[in-house]
Parts: structure tokens; sequence; C-alpha cells
């Protein structure tokens, strides 16, 4: 086991990532300096803006995409309203039935939605989907996509693949490979605080996309685009971007980073071991995720210092890089 966690000050017991991610020292550290700076004037704000480029970049670096490929933002809710835009008319958007509302809601409000269940999405694909929306970790279960399913069953249609990665990236390995649009809403498994997420966006599909929040930081260069017409925005992903929140994005970088530093891949396996160690104590089989959906009754974890969620009437403990295996013990010793 790792001594990762000594880089927090995680609560024992805390087994709710799915809900929030806890943010490393030095990224809780980094933010309390730029707060003081904020309450005294005694700083511009062009340093905090700099944690928004180094944010990107440590988003980039963790799905192995281009930095010009990925766009900023406050919410995935956000970032899929702006996606919608590159849909047509009586576009019709597959969708699995129990999805988080905002990889739903936006799709929603701007085409035919159809529901299917998660593991018989890639199959609904039809020449008539024009995009499919799935979480790659199910919120709630923790369940995987069957994304090379889906990829390919896409390909041979030409829908567009639009993947929310708010549980997965941060644990799980992603590369952008055949996907249109990775949405990742960064206050969970990337420690963020919340008002930070991150888009990657395919060349092709910004081809199809109206920076339908346009505004100054969107702009070729920002630092010129305080005042008046013509309309210019990046030839990048950047033209998506929302003016950022750049508080969260002075906790964000840091938290990223670290992540870059630990490896995603490590990072996993560690995760992974903390929820294969509750199922084994469980008589349960491996599993392949850090989220445990399982029926437990809640004021036994809550009493047993347990902090975990309620979703669909069962309890949801998530593991990450900060757990440990007192934890998964803890756990284990409240559900038997
Ligand atoms: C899969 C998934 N996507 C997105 C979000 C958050 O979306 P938003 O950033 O729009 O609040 C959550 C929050 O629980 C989630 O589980």
């Amino acid at each position: 086991m790792t001594t990762w966690h000594t880089l927090w000050d995680a609560r024992p017991g805390w087994l709710n990532t799915a809900s929030y991610g806890l943010p490393p020292r030095q990224a809780y550290t980094e933010l309390q300096t730029v707060l003081d700076q904020w309450r005294h004037g005694s700083s511009d704000w062009k340093p905090w803006d700099d944690s928004v480029a180094r944010a990107r970049t440590a988003f980039a670096r963790l799905i192995g995409a281009p930095a010009a490929d990925v766009t900023v933002s406050s919410t995935a809710s956000q970032i899929n309203s702006t996606i919608a835009t590159a849909l047509p008319e009586r576009a019709r958007v597959l969708v699995p039935d129990i999805e988080f509302t905002s990889n739903v809601f936006p799709w929603a409000v701007a085409a035919d939605v159809e529901t299917v269940p998660l593991a018989r999405l890639a199959e609904h694909i039809t020449p008539a989907t024009t995009a499919v929306a799935f979480s790659l970790i199910q919120s709630a279960t923790g369940e995987r996509a069957p994304l090379a399913d889906i990829i390919a069953a896409a390909r041979e249609h030409d829908t567009l693949v639009i993947a929310d990665a708010s549980q997965a990236c941060g644990w799980l390995p992603i590369t952008p490979d055949g996907i249109d649009a990775l949405v990742c809403a960064a206050y969970k498994w990337l420690m963020a605080p919340r008002g930070a997420a991150f888009g990657y966006l395919s060349p092709r599909l910004r081809e199809r996309m109206r920076p339908l929040a346009a505004n100054w930081y969107s702009a070729p260069d920002p630092t010129t685009a305080f005042y008046g017409m013509p309309l210019r925005v990046a030839a990048d992903a950047r033209a998506f971007d929302l003016s950022p929140a750049w508080f969260c994005y002075v906790g964000a970088a840091p938290a990223l980073e670290l992540l870059t530093t630990l490896g995603v891949d490590a990072v996993g396996a560690h995760n992974l071991a903390l929820a294969n160690h509750v199922r084994a104590g469980l008589g349960l089989p491996p599993g392949d995720s850090p989220i445990l959906s399982l029926a437990a009754d809640p004021a036994r974890l809550t009493a047993a210092g347990i902090t975990a969620a309620t979703r669909a009437g069962r309890a949801r403990l998530s593991f990450h890089a900060y757990n440990t295996l007192a934890d998964a013990e803890r756990a284990l010793e409240a559900l038997t």
C-alpha cells in the first residue's frame, strides 16, 4: 500500500469521492495563499489566471490529448450545452436509461432523446443516431460503459461519441481515441474545488459547434480582447472556454499536477485494490470499479465513522488516492 494519504488531510472513513474529492494539501495551501491575496488586494489577477493554463495542460496530459483540444468551463452540463449547438435539427441522441441528468438534460433541450440500458447502448446505435452520450463510469453503481463496443458502433454509423468522464478521469486511464467529446467535472476524482470543469473537444466536433458563451477569455489573445467588436474567437478549443472562476483553478492546478505525478495507472490500481478488499471481505468476486454499490444500513456506516452516499436505495462507497487499508477495514467492519 502507498503512503499517499500523507499528502492529504482526509478524515478517516471518507469514502465519498463520487460526491466530491478532497484537495491534496498543496492545493489547499495554494488556494489559501490566493484567498489571502484577494482579501488584501496584494496581487494582480494574472498569477491566479496562470493556474488555468496549468490545469488545462495537466488535464490534457492525464488524457493524452493536445492542450489545444481542451476547453475549460465550470460545469459538465455547461460544456454539454455548448456541444449541443453541434446537433442538427431533429437530432437523435441515445443515452443510458440511468444517467446523470447533467448528461441528459442538455440533449433533451436540443434533440430527441432515446434511452436504453447502458449494457445495450452499442446495439441501439443506428444510422439515425446523431450522438450517443454516456458516462464512462456510472455515478450511482460504478458500472463501466462498454466503451470499445460503443465506439465501434458509432464509427459504423458516423455517430458522435460524447463521454462523461466525471467519475472516471483521475483514476481510470483514458484516451480520447474514437471519442468526440470527453467532458469532466473536476470536483470529484480530480479533487478540484467545485467550479472547474474540462472538456476534450475533437476537431471534427468543434467544426460543428457554435461558441455559445463567447467572451474575452475565448478570444485568440484574451489580454487584448477586453472591449468591442469584431467578434474574435480562438482557433482551438479555447473558443468554447467560459471565462474562468480563478479560485477554482488555483485549487485545480496542483491537484491535477499531483495526479500526473502519481500516475493515473497507479492511482487506479490503488483504488481498485481497496474496493476489492471490501468486496473480498463480503464474499464478492473482484470488480473493476472503485465505486461500490451495496445493500447496507446507512446508519451503521455512519456510526462506524464512514462517510458514504445513498444512491438508488443502496450505499455508495468510493475509494480514491487518499484512502487507506484502514478505511477499507473500517467499512468492512460496519458492513459485516
Ligand atoms: C457523471 C456525472 N457527470 C456530471 C456531474 C456533475 O455535473 P455538473 O458539473 O453539471 O454539475 C456529476 C455529479 O455527480 C456526475 O456524477
